[in-house]
């Protein structure tokens, strides 16, 4: 635990340190891992490629430094605590002893499937432990995993079994969310009839739904783990082999796999969820995301287990069976680190106080929100009422591609500045630039944000494609990384993440390409063209807003709106739906044929008086349209 940083000048010192000589900086906290051969050079690296390695040629297993490493000392200690759907069912703990054995023994059925090195694997589970279970026991055998959140559609997922060329899939039977039900084994079902690279499928039992098993290619999980030793020797990897693919949204095409390596992912999980939450051996640590995006991965799964800490693991929704389902949880694990969404904060925040009434909250030390920026009011009323105004509020900025977090607070360490971010953690050197690139070096400055030098957790290419991973990220601004969000930087030096510069919004903390829901609302055979914005939504952050031009015959507006939203839900998933469909004539556009999201974007704002200049239009006739049949709240 020595690269945990106490002090304000600690860790100006180790941010100072971190820019002179990076190399020393990582190595030193590389060696707190058990590596099967050192590496021979910390880091090479090229922006322009892009081309970066860390610890090149070291030999590793990071299930090893989660597993391995912590049975001696503290192999009964919990690792996992599993809080189900329901209050009144029983939870699991596993301790890192359970856990070792329970994901060697998956590895071997995993292996035993005809699964090894290098082939890839999709999870599409609900969040019980045997998410985790599968994840690691991936890593064991050097498969490389990729989560695919359980609430994407059938489509969604073959998409990416197709991108991932993957071998197996890992599921359940069903998924208890809240009051729902929802069925998982038949959406994996029909997905998989347009694909052709899956073998095998082992199926989790969760719900104890009815489904159907394909002979020769699905097997139950307790099957799978039958009569499988529960030793498993860790695969030799190396610092630069993949250890997952997570697809996300960016502004064009499908979604990509980002990909990240085994060594430099490991120590960056690491060292930021040490520092950022201040984790203290004996500390319950929760964070409510799912295992299907990368919060899930780097702050459920790899961050907190290998720093030994215990990982609170939760199934269920914020709000069932009541508001204050969340702090009952807080309470009956006693979590001293709680790490949430602004959206949850948010939709909480509107049940009033009386549901934290029952609780104490006594036990929590450290608040944290990411995914979105968090908005005053709600950073007041997270700290004020859930953090008893004595618990340091962590605003932490990253990203799928960051591989863990970049700009936040350390706990009760650096300061703390509603709705900011803050500082950024040693290693990471983030810029602010202006439309031509250049670094606005000064203080009270505002502009896009880079980041100009590697840290160990930086994305290493998008799979299949390593020119779009050069496009989206290394193209915009030479020589540095894209990150794709606006910020300012304030008169004291904090950062403040503004938000998407590109096409890309937030829904409730998760990322969505407009082009993406567009392409998935003009398979609807009725329609002719559309474009989709973000607006300011009071829950979700961002709500999705689309504009559509339609064949109306046959139809009545309200139930073309419906099928459209249906498409979108079929297509991508229900987090995909958009809030608001307008039916219009036609959609603005300037004389070279691109739609002028600008204005469409006011619009949907509610700010149809800021439109600007409208007059270079191809079709200004429009926009009063679309203004007079705006959707209003
Ligand atoms: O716009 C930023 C926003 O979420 C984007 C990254 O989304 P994703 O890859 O899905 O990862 C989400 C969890 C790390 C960023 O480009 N974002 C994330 N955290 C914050 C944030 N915006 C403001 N403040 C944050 N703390």
């Amino acid at each position: 635990m020595s690269h945990k940083i106490q002090t304000l000048s600690g860790y100006i010192h180790e941010y100072q340190k971190s820019v002179l000589q990076p190399e020393v900086f990582w190595a030193q906290i590389g060696e707190s891992f058990h590596w099967k051969k050192r590496w021979d050079k910390v880091l090479e690296w090229d922006f322009e490629g892009p081309d970066v390695k860390w610890f090149l040629n070291g030999k590793l297993n990071i299930t090893e430094n989660i597993l391995d490493r912590h049975l001696f000392i503290m192999g009964d200690r919990p690792a996992i605590v599993w809080e189900p759907n329901e209050p009144d069912e029983e939870g699991v703990t596993l301790t890192y002893k359970e856990l070792y054995a329970k994901v060697c023994q998956f590895s071997n059925a995993m292996k035993a499937q005809g699964v090894g090195k290098g082939d890839r694997v999709i999870i599409y589970m609900p969040m019980v432990p045997e998410a985790a279970i599968a994840m690691l026991a991936c890593a064991r055998i050097g498969a490389v995993h990729s989560v695919v959140f359980a609430g994407f559609s059938s489509s969604s997922l073959a998409d990416r079994v197709n991108d991932c060329e993957a071998k197996m899939v890992l599921t359940s039977d069903g998924n208890f969310r809240g009051a729902k039900k929802i069925d998982v084994k038949g959406v994996v079902d029909e997905a998989l009839e347009n694909t052709s690279t899956v073998e095998k499928v082992i199926v989790y039992q969760r719900t104890g739904a009815d489904i159907a098993m394909k002979a020769g290619r699905d097997i139950w999980w307790h099957d799978a783990i039958q009569g499988q030793s529960e030793e498993c020797p860790a695969e030799v990897m190396d610092a630069e082999d993949m250890l997952f693919i997570l697809y996300t949204s960016g502004s064009t095409g499908k979604p990509k796999g980002v990909v990240h390596t085994c060594g430099g992912y490991m120590v960056y999980s690491y060292y930021s969820f040490l520092n950022v939450f201040q984790y203290t051996p004996g500390d319950v640590y929760w964070c409510t995301a799912d295992v299907g995006w990368i919060t899930g991965h780097s702050y459920i799964v790899y961050g907190p287990l290998l720093a030994g800490a215990t990982t609170v693991m939760f199934e269920g929704v914020p709000t069932y069976p009541h508001a204050g389902r969340f702090w009952e949880i807080v309470d009956k694990y006693q979590v001293n680190q709680f790490y949430t969404a602004p959206t949850a904060i948010r939709a909480l925040q509107a049940h009033g106080l009386e549901p934290l009434e029952p609780y104490s909250l006594d036990s929590l030390k450290v608040i944290g929100s990411v995914g979105e920026p968090i908005n005053e009011e709600a950073w007041h009323w997270y700290h004020d009422h859930v953090g008893k105004g004595n618990c340091p509020l962590v605003d932490t900025w990253w990203q799928t591609e960051t591989g863990g977090i970049m700009i936040s607070a350390l706990a009760g360490v650096t300061p703390n500045k509603p709705a900011h971010a803050g500082l950024p953690l040693p290693g990471v050197q983030p810029v602010i630039v202006d439309a031509d690139g250049n670094e606005l070096k000064s203080n009270n400055v505002q502009g896009n944000l880079c980041v100009k030098f590697p840290w160990p957790g930086i994305l290493r290419t998008t799979y299949g494609d390593h020119e779009r991973c050069k496009q989206t990220y290394f193209s915009t601004y030479k020589g540095m990384y894209f990150t794709g969000d606006g910020a300012k930087r304030d008169h004291d030096g904090y950062l403040r993440i503004l938000g998407r510069v590109d096409d890309v919004i937030n829904v409730s903390g998760h990322r969505m390409g407009t082009a993406e829901v567009e392409n998935a609302i003009n398979e609807h055979p009725k329609v002719v063209e559309s474009a989709v914005v973000g607006y300011p939504h009071e829950v979700k952050g961002q709500g999705i807003y689309a504009y559509v031009i339609c064949d109306m015959e046959g139809r009545t507006e309200e139930s073309l709106k419906n099928e459209i939203r249906q498409t979108v839900n079929k297509i991508i998933g229900p987090i995909a739906k958009p809030d608001k469909v307008q039916i219009v004539p036609g959609l603005p556009k300037t004389r070279s044929g691109k739609i002028m999201r600008r204005i469409l974007r006011k619009v949907a704002s509610g700010e149809s008086d800021q439109l600007g200049d409208t007059s270079t239009l191809l079709n200004p006739e429009v926009v009063e349209a679309i203004i007079e049949g705006a959707v209003k709240d």
